[in-house]
């Protein structure tokens, strides 16, 4: 079986972000999502990845490389324009063959991971494998109608009034049965070739079409909230390693993870956290759940609950929460009481507390 990942798109809803990464290279827990998806396809024991790129594949390749630092050998295959995750598939035809494959999208966390959802895909090869999660409004997602024995019945991609409340995870199963499909299909509404009706004209068409339901954490980071959301739940499954430099004014609390040459001084952290490599953190107190990143600056702050990129600064200023500071930002303070400064790009969002 080969894996298919799907990096490509534009990732408008994660502004300001996307003008400058790719949405799968933001991290989760200090490592870009897309890293976390290849940890799951090799937990399947798949390590021949095609990743579909389009205009930021310089970045992803310079982040991911050949693979092999993650255990997977990757063939990158660049799609000129976002048209659809079917049209990726399309794009993906010489690479994929008639190999049996499993099709990741670059931008869910899936941490529990689907191993036993694809032996059970391998055992019986089914002509489409789909996972599904119960959600409470699916209206987002591609939603699912399954009977008891969870052959799907009908797929519709982001209804206005869904029929089921399970949602299309993005991870899917397909043995070469889907290349008929991708090519018999027009673009939706929204101009691009959907996967959701490829495999819904498999299920037309009479093909066994299964649905298995994945009820670990499942994230499709598309926005801030989600990144940070997603970002508080992998945190809690760190554990507590300290590489770098702890001065003795310094408290750590439940689990931290200094990496090396980081260095933390006169500060409180309170776990979950990372401070990552050659990061500073002095007389601050960050956590719980926050991520920093590479080379950051915190200095006389408090943070919690959020995330800084590699080379941010947060610098005199207290009650930070819930935010994503990009690479190389800086939050710091003006002595005045009575104005802030702003150097704000485009849409950006900043609170400034009342
Ligand atoms: O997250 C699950 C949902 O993902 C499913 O429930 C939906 O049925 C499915 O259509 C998809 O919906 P999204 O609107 O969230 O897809 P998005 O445009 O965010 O693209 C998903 C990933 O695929 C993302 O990493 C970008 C990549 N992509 C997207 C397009 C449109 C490509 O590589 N090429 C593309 O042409």
């Amino acid at each position: 079986m080969k894996a298919l990942v799907l990096s490509g798109g534009s990732g408008t809803r994660l502004r300001p972000f996307t003008y400058s990464m790719p949405k799968q290279l933001i991290p989760i827990a200090n490592r870009p999502v897309i890293e976390h998806v290849l940890d799951g396809i090799r937990a399947l024991g798949v390590t021949e990845v095609g990743v579909v790129v389009g205009e930021r594949r310089p970045e992803i390749e310079a982040v991911l490389g050949d693979g092999s630092a993650l255990g997977v050998r990757i063939t990158y295959l660049s799609q000129q324009q976002p048209l659809g995750l079917a049209h990726a598939v399309s794009v993906a035809r010489e690479f994929l063959g008639d190999d049996d494959f499993v099709m990741y999208l670059g931008d869910n966390m899936l941490p529990q991971g689907v191993t036993e959802i694809a032996a059970e895909f391998r055992a019986e090869r089914p002509s489409a494998q789909v996972v599904v999660c119960k959600v409470p409004d699916p209206r987002a997602f591609g939603v699912a109608e399954v009977d008891p024995d969870g052959r799907v019945l009908r797929l519709v991609e982001k209804p206005a009034q869904p029929r089921s409340d399970l949602a299309l995870v993005g991870v899917y199963f397909f043995t070469p049965d889907i290349h008929r499909a991708v090519a018999a299909i027009v673009p939706s509404a929204r101009g691009e070739l959907e996967i959701t009706d490829a495999i819904q004209w498999l299920v037309a068409e009479g093909a066994d079409v299964r649905a298995r339901e994945y009820s670990g954490y499942w994230k499709d980071t598309g926005r801030v909230e989600d990144v940070l959301e997603c970002n508080r739940e992998l945190l809690d499954g760190i554990t507590r390693s300290v590489r770098g430099e702890v001065d003795e004014r310094s408290v750590l609390i439940g689990e931290v993870i200094v990496e090396e040459s980081a260095r933390v001084v006169n500060s409180r952290i309170e776990g979950p956290v990372v401070v990552g490599r050659g990061s500073v953190v002095e007389n601050s107190h960050i956590g719980p759940h926050t991520a920093i990143g590479r080379d950051c600056l915190l200095s006389d702050t408090w943070v919690d609950h959020s995330i800084a990129l590699d080379g941010a600064t947060v610098s005199g200023v207290r009650g930070v929460h819930g935010s994503l500071i990009g690479r190389s930002a800086a939050v710091t303070s003006v002595r005045s009481k009575h104005h802030h400064r702003l150097v704000v790009g485009d849409h950006t969002q900043v609170e400034v507390a009342a």
